[in-house]
């Protein structure tokens, strides 16, 4: 199926995920049964995405005379197999319990059309190896990040045995709705953000725990130096910054030799200041690239102090 030709989706659990994602779907225009056990649950979900919407009118991304058609594509119901009978997508997003998971989709399975994809926002379950369906190569990963009606990216993670087209289908559907799908080659539990994140939450926990910083030192420490770097050299590419070989002396010190880094070391490829390392830099010089660093980075810097952005919120 075309992407385009969707017109009626499924999202299985109405909490924190559940509700918005409901949201991204309603706003492309695409009608959303939203399930979920419990009446009030649902009730309470419509009401999250109202006052979610209203945000988003008073910041100017919402026409607030569109509210209404939007909240009316939204179907709260609490009969799985009534809702998915006849849609064109489905995105699970129950709790993150095996148990609970792989009921759900034996029952998407039993209820749904054959050729419908079926999209788990596991955050890190082997949710291939959990759910047990007659017909593994519609299942996929679509993994929202909260909140989905703002934050843009959505990992899409294939199994095993997920179908290309069944892959091509769900990030195409991602970017109609107004998303920025990354299709991972394969499946890693945690997938890239995760697997990020919770290095950085075991950090800081370790450190609060044992008493060497406190909460809001480490999250001034990250805001006023990660927190302006991170979005305009990411983490791959701030190593290219810092020089290659000096990650080379080192993570051989410290973790070991990473052949990553070894390899582009011995072929002299040592950064910006190489014009090339990890990236390349297409043969601009050292001082062309530092000063497109800089003045993003003063832009960055102005923008976050405008917003008191350092204080807590
Ligand atoms: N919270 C986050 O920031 C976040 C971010 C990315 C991914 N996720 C993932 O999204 C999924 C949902 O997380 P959440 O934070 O929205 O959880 P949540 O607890 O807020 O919501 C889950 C909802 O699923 C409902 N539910 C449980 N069993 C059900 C069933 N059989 N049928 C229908 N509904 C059922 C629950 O009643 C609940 O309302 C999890 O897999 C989680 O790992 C969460």
């Amino acid at each position: 199926m075309d992407p385009k030709n969707v017109k009626c989706a499924a999202v299985i659990g109405s909490g924190v995920m559940g509700h918005s994602i409901a949201q991204v779907f309603a706003q492309a225009g695409i009608l959303v049964h939203l399930v979920d056990l419990k009446d009030d649950l649902v009730a309470r979900a419509l009401e999250l995405v109202k006052s979610n919407l209203q945000t988003l009118a008073d910041y100017g991304r919402v026409n607030p005379q569109e509210i209404p058609a939007i909240l009316d594509r939204i179907r709260p119901t609490t009969d799985l197999a009534g809702a998915v009978r006849e849609v064109d997508f489905i995105q699970e997003a129950v709790a993150e319990i095996p148990e609970v998971k792989k009921k759900v989709f034996a029952q998407l399975e039993a209820a749904c059309r054959q050729d419908v994809a079926l999209a788990s926002n596991t955050s890190g379950l082997d949710i291939f190896k959990i759910i047990e369906v007659k017909d593994p190569s519609r299942v996929v990963v679509a993994h929202w990040f909260a909140p989905p009606h703002i934050i843009p990216l959505v990992e899409v993670v294939p199994g095993p045995s997920t179908a290309a087209g069944v892959l091509q289908f769900t990030a195409g559907l991602m970017e109609r709705i107004g998303k920025k799908p990354l299709v991972m080659k394969q499946f890693v539990r945690r997938f890239i953000v995760n697997r990020i994140q919770n290095a950085i939450v075991r950090t800081a926990l370790e450190m609060v725990t044992n008493g060497w910083a406190t909460p809001e030192q480490i999250d001034l420490a990250v805001k006023t130096s990660l927190g302006i770097r991170l979005p305009i050299v990411g983490v791959v590419q701030s190593l290219d910054f810092t020089g290659l070989n000096l990650i080379h002396d080192m993570t051989k010190g410290t973790v070991g030799e990473n052949p990553f880094i070894e390899e582009r070391v011995r072929q002299g490829h040592l950064g910006v200041s190489t014009a090339k390392g990890i990236y390349d830099y297409g043969g601009r010089t050292e001082e062309e690239i530092l000063r497109k660093r800089d003045l993003l980075y003063l832009k960055m810097l102005d923008f976050l102090e405008s917003l008191k952005a350092f204080k807590p919120v």
